[in-house]
């Protein structure tokens, strides 16, 4: 069954790809959700359309958790397809070719299989349980970098950002100031599918929700990362805070994020 999760899975991302790439670059319907930068495009809505209907056309009856329409009645399926059908909706509503789409498929309560698909590039991110993780069907791997001070990190900020929460604006200019190159790409389901390719050794944020994390977890963790809250508590769906490495810099990392936003609240 995993096999066939995985080629489905594949299928659907692809097909949205195909919607997402049609829209890009066009003048398109944008409307705004929990705030005024928190969009919604019209192709938001159409990728996840195709995605559901793809997914439940080859398992009828499974459970999904999609950004835009949310829980679907709980059924008697093991399956469950959590779905983010345009991740960094912000860049593709400005014109920027920066974004995903990321589907996992959890069974039983576990990730088992996800993919995270960048359309523009045409790379596709795809992780088993226990089997590793592929970019475009060739294994990959986190990087080796073993010292954070030269490090290449990568991180988001959520909408609210701010109201600062969980001192987020002050972790990051710490993290600045210390001289190591951060990004922020504006997509978390890639952020996570870089350091999983070995392109950037690490990835924190909070506040992110499920659809945005899923597939990218099991990416990491497959292609041989380590995930956890920024405390190094092992990480469930829906916690507030991530923090994902290559593992060799994570306690560091987790030290710097954590000693960061204390030392500033402290004050
Ligand atoms: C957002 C992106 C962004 C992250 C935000 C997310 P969306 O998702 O992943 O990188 O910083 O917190 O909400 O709204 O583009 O699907
Ligand atoms: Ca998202
Ligand atoms: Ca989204």
């Amino acid at each position: 069954m995993i096999e066939k999760i995985k080629l489905i899975a594949i299928e659907a991302a692809i097909e949205a790809g195909k919607i997402l790439k049609e829209g890009y670059g066009k003048n398109i319907k944008i409307g705004s959700k929990s705030g005024v930068n928190d969009l919604v495009t019209e192709y938001d809505i159409k990728s996840e359309k195709r995605i559901i209907e793809i997914l439940s056309s080859e398992f009828p009856g499974c459970n999904f958790l999609c950004e835009e329409s949310g829980k679907s009645a709980k059924t008697d399926s093991p399956i469950r397809w959590i779905i983010d059908p345009l991740d960094g909706t912000v860049n593709f509503a400005h014109k920027v070719p920066i974004f995903s789409i990321s589907i996992a498929a959890e069974v039983d309560g576990e990730i088992v299989a996800g993919v995270v698909y960048q359309p523009m590039l045409e790379e596709l991110f795809v992780a088993v349980r226990g089997q590793g993780a592929f970019l475009n069907g060739e294994r990959t791997f986190v990087s080796d970098c073993e010292d954070i001070n030269r490090s290449y990190l990568v991180t988001g900020f959520p909408y609210n950002v701010g109201e600062n929460p969980g001192n987020c604006i002050e972790v990051f200019v710490d993290i600045v100031q210390l001289g190591i190159p951060v990004r922020r790409l504006g997509s978390a389901a890639l952020d996570l599918a870089y350091v999983a390719g070995g392109r950037f050794d690490g990835f924190w944020e909070i506040d992110l929700n499920p659809w945005d994390v899923a597939a990218g977890i099991l990416l990491v963790e497959e292609a041989g990362g380590k995930v956890t809250n920024f405390d190094r508590s092992p990480y469930k769906l829906g916690d507030r805070t991530i923090l994902a490495t290559n593992g060799l810099i994570h306690i560091k990392a987790s030290e710097l994020i954590t000693t960061c936003s204390l030392e500033r609240r402290r004050r």
